[in-house]
């Protein structure tokens, strides 16, 4: 197979014989964002989870989308949920990244305010989108959520940044030059 490289695909391979790891590795030099979804449960009680799989879907109707592990804590929450929020972080908040994938009360003593139907919305975020879930399909072992934007807001911050693996922020040059950006690399996830 022409220009793939280090991924081992040989005519005769099927599909699964893709290295998780290789596979792993090979996505993480996809740089993205890093947000929060949030939620809450059939008692009220604020959830969420820190993800990189969050991206705009659609403009007309405004969607956006995400993916969850199917054998996620949170994934039966967020399926039945009629609603979920997005706190896209700010590159000041690599903890409360760390914090949303840690099994502790993930909320406690993180600030926050109560947006539609009380998703909670974390302070400090780059930007809130609060949606309605509209749809969900199957994505292999995680299930890809559609949700269509009822409300947001931005402010004027950086972005936390994950990339091969780490968090980075844009460096102070600014981003349009690519020669005079580059990443600065924050401690590892
Ligand atoms: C930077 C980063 C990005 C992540 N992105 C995703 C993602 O897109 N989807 C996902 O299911 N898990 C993602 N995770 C892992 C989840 O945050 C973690 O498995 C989750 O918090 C487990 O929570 P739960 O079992 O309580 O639902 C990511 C973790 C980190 C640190």
């Amino acid at each position: 197979m022409r220009g793939v490289t280090g991924a081992g695909l040989r005519a005769g391979m099927s599909v699964s014989a893709i290295d998780p790891a290789l596979f792993r590795s090979t996505m993480g030099h996809f740089p993205t964002g890093v947000s929060v979804m949030s939620t809450r449960d059939g008692e009220g009680r604020p959830y969420g989870i820190t993800v990189s799989s969050f991206a705009s879907l659609s403009l007309d109707p405004p969607l956006v989308q995400w993916s969850l592990g199917c054998n996620a804590f949170s994934y039966p929450l967020f399926s039945k949920a009629r609603h979920f929020a997005v706190s896209i972080l700010a590159d000041d908040q690599e903890e409360v990244s760390r914090r949303f994938c840690a099994s502790e009360d993930r909320f406690a003593g993180v600030m926050h305010e109560e947006g539609l139907f009380g998703l909670p919305l974390l302070d400090g975020a780059l930007a809130w989108i609060e949606c309605e879930l509209v749809n969900e399909f199957p994505g292999g072992d995680h299930a890809i959520f559609i949700g269509e934007v009822l409300r947001l807001r931005h402010w004027q911050k950086e972005p936390l940044l994950h990339w091969q693996g780490k968090y980075h922020r844009l460096s102070a040059q600014g981003s349009h030059n690519f020669a005079d950006c580059g990443l600065r690399a924050g401690s590892s996830q």
